[in-house]
């Protein structure tokens, strides 16, 4: 009744403006009203706490986590757009939801969420799999592919490989310190490491040689003039096209959180229909279709490749290519299914799900961790010492032998430094479980 008066009466605007006015008035009234309350900070219609998130940056989203903490004890909630997310930093709450039995409860890492498949991957993939028998199968390939010994010494020779063209170009770049053709010597640690792995990555999920750390340093130090410009660079001017690709797939799967968080937790009509949000989802959505074309493409590239091989010739151990040939007549060790049939090899669509998140969960992780340890190291003086020593007992003097599994496995020193770093700084400080029956969390009688 008062709605078809006002709609009588009034020009649009004021409709509009009352309608708004109502929703807000019934958005707070829910919120202040919602069942077992905990405090967090307030959120507001539509995109809940996202605004914080992002005047922080989302680099910072683990500092984020510290601060409510700080500020709110070890329970507290936010929103995520209009989805309610309670967190508990209770060790002994943990078990029950990270328990690894197939009869738990929690074994979905986000809640139910309609905008999934617009993202296009619903089915695939690990992290975003709505259903326990696709997650399951995603993370068998993968787990066999990481784990396969052909895989793993692959990586190590990749690892030392690229470590030499990077410090061949530092060695460089220490030596010209003080040259006055050049804007800055100093190195920035974080930001080389970062290209250094987004390469390594790349090179070991897709097999295409990454061009990041030569864009890098080319960019930031460049001695392009300079006789003794390095392997790294000559590289990477041979075969441009490559590399921009690489590149390219390196900023994509870089960008992933920010363009999935956006769509996952804001409402549909928000994200088509209003200016602003409109123009940002477009955006969103364009960077994945543009990051599945490109992994799309390598794979279609790779299996052509694979197919046009000799039966006995040894293949590259890329993850790409394990994924490709687990579970095919060339895969010596194809898993069976419960009624002792093979299980069927992986379709490109969940081939790339597992591409994107590997990529993605690795590069920012993995620099994380490298740079908090060399950080830690260098704080600690005694650490530093005893690190040496222990390079020096294991590797002895001659720096440029390569290192083989049987030296990494004597670094004991090494292990405890990085599970402390681990713990110091952990590059993902939380871990998201949605329940899919109704269960029960209760929490100490303190909260
Ligand atoms: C030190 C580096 C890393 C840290 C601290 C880290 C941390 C984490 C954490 C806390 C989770 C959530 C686990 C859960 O929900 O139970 C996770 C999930 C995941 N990580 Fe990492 N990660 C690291 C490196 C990597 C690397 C190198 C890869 C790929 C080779 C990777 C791929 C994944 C995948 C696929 C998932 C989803 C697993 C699932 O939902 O079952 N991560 N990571």
């Amino acid at each position: 009744m008062l709605i078809s008066r006002l709609l009588l009466t009034s020009d649009w605007t004021s409709v509009i403006l009352t309608l708004f006015a109502v929703y807000i008035s019934f958005y707070y009234y829910k919120y202040f009203s919602r069942k077992n309350k905990l405090p967090g900070p307030l959120p507001l219609p539509l995109v809940g706490n996202l605004i914080e998130v992002a005047k922080l940056g989302l680099d910072n989203v683990p500092k984020w986590f510290f601060l409510l903490r700080e500020r709110y004890g070890d329970y507290f909630e936010f929103y995520l757009g209009t989805q309610r997310i309670v967190v508990t930093c209770n060790a002994e709450l943990m078990d029950k939801l990270v328990d690894p039995s197939t009869k738990t409860n929690f074994f979905k890492r986000h809640p139910e969420n309609s905008n999934i498949s617009e993202l296009g991957y619903n089915a695939h993939g690990i992290f975003f799999n709505q259903t326990f028998e696709g997650w399951k199968f995603n993370r068998k390939f993968l787990s066999k592919s990481l784990m396969s010994p052909k895989f793993q010494a692959e990586l190590l020779q990749q690892q030392q490989e690229l470590f030499c063209d990077a410090s061949n170009y530092l060695d460089l770049l220490s030596s010209k310190i003080g040259d006055e053709s050049l804007e800055s010597t100093k190195i920035n640690l974080a930001a080389t490491m970062l290209s250094f792995n987004a390469d390594l990555i790349i090179k070991m999920t897709t097999g295409k040689t990454g061009g990041s750390l030569a864009h890098y340093l080319k960019n930031n130090y460049p001695f392009e003039n300079y006789k003794e410009s390095k392997r790294l660079i000559q590289k990477s001017n041979s075969n441009s096209a490559a590399y921009e690709i690489s590149i390219e797939l390196t900023k994509l799967t870089r960008g992933w959180s920010t363009d999935t968080m956006y769509i996952f937790s804001l409402p549909k009509w928000l994200r088509h229909y209003v200016p602003g949000f409109s123009h940002f989802n477009k955006k969103c959505l364009n960077n994945l279709q543009r990051t599945f074309h490109i992994l799309h493409g390598i794979i279609e590239e790779r299996k052509n490749e694979i197919e046009n091989s000799p039966k006995e010739m040894d293949l590259e151990s890329n993850l790409l290519t394990l994924l490709l040939l687990a579970n095919t007549e060339r895969d010596p060790d194809r898993m069976i299914d419960t009624n002792g049939e093979f299980t069927r090899p992986m379709t490109k669509y969940e081939i790339g799900g597992i591409l994107l998140e590997v990529c993605h969960g690795s590069i920012e992780e993995i620099s994380w961790v490298f740079n908090s340890t060399v950080y830690y190291i260098l704080k600690f003086p005694h650490v530093q010492n005893q690190f040496l020593e222990e390079i020096e007992k294991i590797l002895g003097f001659d720096l440029a032998r390569p290192i083989t599994f049987e030296d990494l496995k004597k670094f004991k020193y090494l292990d405890a430094i990085l599970y402390e770093t681990l713990r110091l700084s952990p590059p993902l400080p939380v871990v998201g479980r949605t329940n899919t029956v109704v269960d029960e969390i209760v929490l100490d009688e303190s909260s």
